[in-house]
């Protein structure tokens, strides 16, 4: 089973990012044979501005991946800028494909922001969402290491289900 990451936050601080380590990590450890894209390393430009070598390459990376795992930060209780940007240019063979969302936000009520994700996927492409997000904060992290244990349990459940249902459907 071909899994890709897409870790989608610009920020060099970025706590989706450290999500998305965390499920890979989980993911090798059953088997799963991982692509991870890090935006920070996709010269990207808008829609309409033509896409770069590395948007080129994601969109091929999207087509070859059985299901794909997509790192968000909320912005404005939505999906990061990056992200949309991504979505727009190189997910044009992502039809049907199972995927799941990883998000971190700064606050504990913007966790309906998934759903602007969800929507994109779901009606766009007619993704099948994995029914469990991981969702988590400021809190949950101390610098770069993810001290909650509730989320520490949601990756590994996240973890446990992707892989299960991934290997069905693919
Ligand atoms: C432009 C902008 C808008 C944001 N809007 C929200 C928001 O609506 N709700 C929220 O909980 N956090 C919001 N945040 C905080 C981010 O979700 C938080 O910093 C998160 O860690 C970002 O993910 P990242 O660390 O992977 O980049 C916003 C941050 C930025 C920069």
């Amino acid at each position: 089973m071909k899994t890709l990451i897409l870790s989608s936050s610009l920020s060099e601080n970025s706590r989706s990012y450290l999500l998305c380590k965390a499920v890979m990590g989980e993911l090798i450890a059953r088997g799963n044979n991982i692509t991870f894209v890090d935006a920070m390393n996709i010269p990207m430009q808008p829609v309409h501005r033509g896409g770069t070598p590395e948007m080129e390459t994601l969109a091929r990376q999207v087509d070859e991946a059985d299901n794909i795992i997509i790192g968000m930060g909320v912005h404005c209780y939505s999906v990061n800028d990056s992200l949309k940007i991504l979505l727009d240019a190189c997910f044009g063979k992502a039809t049907g494909k199972f995927y799941g969302i990883l998000c971190a936000a700064g606050g504990e009520r913007s966790y309906l922001s998934t759903m602007q994700l969800t929507q994109i996927c779901m009606n766009e492409w007619r993704m099948m969402q994995l029914p469990r997000i991981v969702y988590a904060t400021g809190k949950d992290f101390k610098e770069d290491i993810i001290i909650s244990s509730e989320v520490l349990e949601r990756i590994a459940l996240f973890s446990e289900e992707f892989h299960t249902i991934g290997n069905k459907l693919s």
